[in-house]
């Protein structure tokens, strides 16, 4: 029989029960559900609003009940709907009458409503945590490779010269942002909303704050219509997962090209590469192309959640069950992806020979020719007409800026002298660039630092 069959003068048809039922997923919070429900029960007792005693037998009920649900011993049923329902059918059947008193002065509204807090809470420092191993990953590159000159592209087509230490501190402070977005979406998130009831809070003398701090919550919401109503957090945290599978799809799709042999940067690991089923010359980066597909896959999570609350009138309706999936495989997708996407990383081979000579033969160094001019007084926009026209012409002969003779430079300008070629080199255009966050080793350094420090801040608040 259903908790709430007293109003009803029908069975549910199966159809419906089955359609209504949310067991199958959301048994994954039964850890929060029943964590919840012992924190209400022990407020219920000190508040007298059950018998303490009544209050004790619960809380050893639902204690037992979590240990045989994690020892794998309790079968959920569809009929009793969803995770609140099966654990109190099962409390129930277990100590008989007292069970009964459990939903006192709660709902499901706000039970659901604290669950998927409590979860989040659970998982979101453990996706920090996963980024801050890949940023550590990150760290490791950097340092072998202060001096590895390649080719920064703007329009994928070569632009200036800068290092691969500089190229992977830029992702690490990507990947710095979004532990930053997501500590902030745990903060604003640290509210229990349980206490309000259905949606109009509850006639019983309840003890909010203590509930609160039984369950580590800061602080309690402040509204028991929008304490119920409210998935805001979830979407907020599906919009940080989306923008940090984002930057892990751009990563991806450059180590993708890396790995091809029109690039030649860098190659793949044996262990994190796959190959073809016909072609046997094939090294595939499966590893890379998955995390860009499944980036795809989050955000279609985000979209679900947007548009599942899109208009919902306050406050709860059933809709607000369809947000427990998108949710779920935005933290599974996210935990599956960083740390295969990290060991990709950290066993990838740099080729810097390949990287060089890519950096070589694009006219990378143009701008430090141009600047070159500006430092012997001539204005910018001069200068930067004056080195078009040698590369230009350095095209039509096959040459490079470097093959160039000091004669042919100063055949379009007398202010170039022999530490033009100085000037040219790629390393000297790299560590020349000492601006703030520019890729000179010294700069390099700095940022990795910086890093190091973020990391290392966090790293010892979890120990
Ligand atoms: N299974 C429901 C959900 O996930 C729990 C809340 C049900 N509330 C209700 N009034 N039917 O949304």
């Amino acid at each position: 029989m259903k908790l709430w069959a007293g109003r009803f003068q029908k069975e549910t048809d199966t159809l419906v029960n089955d359609f209504n039922s949310s067991i199958l997923f959301d048994a994954r919070l039964y850890k929060e559900d029943i964590t919840g429900s012992i924190a209400h029960a022990k407020m219920l007792g000190r508040q007298g609003i059950i018998d303490p005693g009544e209050s004790a037998a619960i809380v050893e009920g639902l204690r037992a009940i979590l240990e045989d649900i994690d020892g794998d011993k309790v079968e959920f049923s569809l009929e009793s709907e969803d995770i609140h329902m099966n654990v109190e059918r099962l409390l129930t059947e277990r100590i008989g009458t007292t069970g009964k008193r459990l939903h006192t002065a709660r709902s499901r509204n706000d039970q659901v409503a604290v669950d998927i807090r409590l979860y989040m809470k659970r998982e979101i420092p453990e996706i920090i945590n996963l980024i801050l191993d890949l940023e550590k990953v990150l760290l490791k590159k950097a340092e072998g490779n202060l001096d590895t000159v390649m080719p920064g592209y703007t329009h994928l087509q070569r632009a200036q010269p800068t290092t691969f230490a500089h190229y992977m501190m830029a992702y690490a402070n990507m990947l710095r942002r979004d532990v930053l977005r997501l500590e902030d979406c745990l903060e604003r998130m640290d509210e229990l909303p349980l206490g309000s009831g259905a949606l109009a809070g509850t006639t019983y003398n309840i003890d909010r704050r203590y509930v609160a701090e039984e369950l580590g919550f800061k602080r309690i919401t402040q509204n028991s219509i929008d304490g119920v109503s409210d998935r805001d957090f979830a979407i907020e945290f599906a919009s940080a997962c989306s923008i940090l599978m984002m930057h892990l799809s751009r990563f991806s799709e450059e180590i993708i090209m890396w790995c091809s042999w029109e690039f030649r940067y860098a190659e793949l690991d044996d262990a994190y590469s796959t190959g073809s089923s016909i072609m046997p010359q094939k090294k595939n980066p499966d590893v890379a192309e998955l995390v860009r597909g499944k980036t795809g896959r989050v955000y279609g999570d985000l979209v679900t959640l947007l548009t599942v609350m899109k208009a919902l009138p306050l406050a709860y309706n059933k809709d607000m069950q369809e947000d427990k999936e998108p949710l779920f495989d935005i933290i599974d997708t996210v935990k599956l992806c960083l740390p295969v996407f990290a060991a990709m990383l950290d066993t990838l081979t740099v080729k810097p020979k390949n990287m060089a000579n890519a950096a070589s033969a694009g006219f990378i160094n143009a701008t430090d020719c141009a600047d070159y001019l500006v430092k012997k007084g001539m204005a910018f926009r001069d200068a930067y007409m004056i080195v078009g026209r040698l590369v230009s012409s350095c095209i039509k002969m096959g040459e490079t800026l470097e093959t160039l003779t000091l004669k042919d430079f100063r055949a379009v300008c007398d202010k170039f002298d022999a530490d033009i070629y100085d000037a040219l080199m790629l390393k000297t255009c790299v560590n020349e660039r000492k601006s703030e966050g520019g890729p000179s080793a010294e700069q390099v350094i700095k940022q990795m630092a910086y890093i190091q420090q973020f990391v290392d801040e966090r790293m010892s608040a979890n120990v």
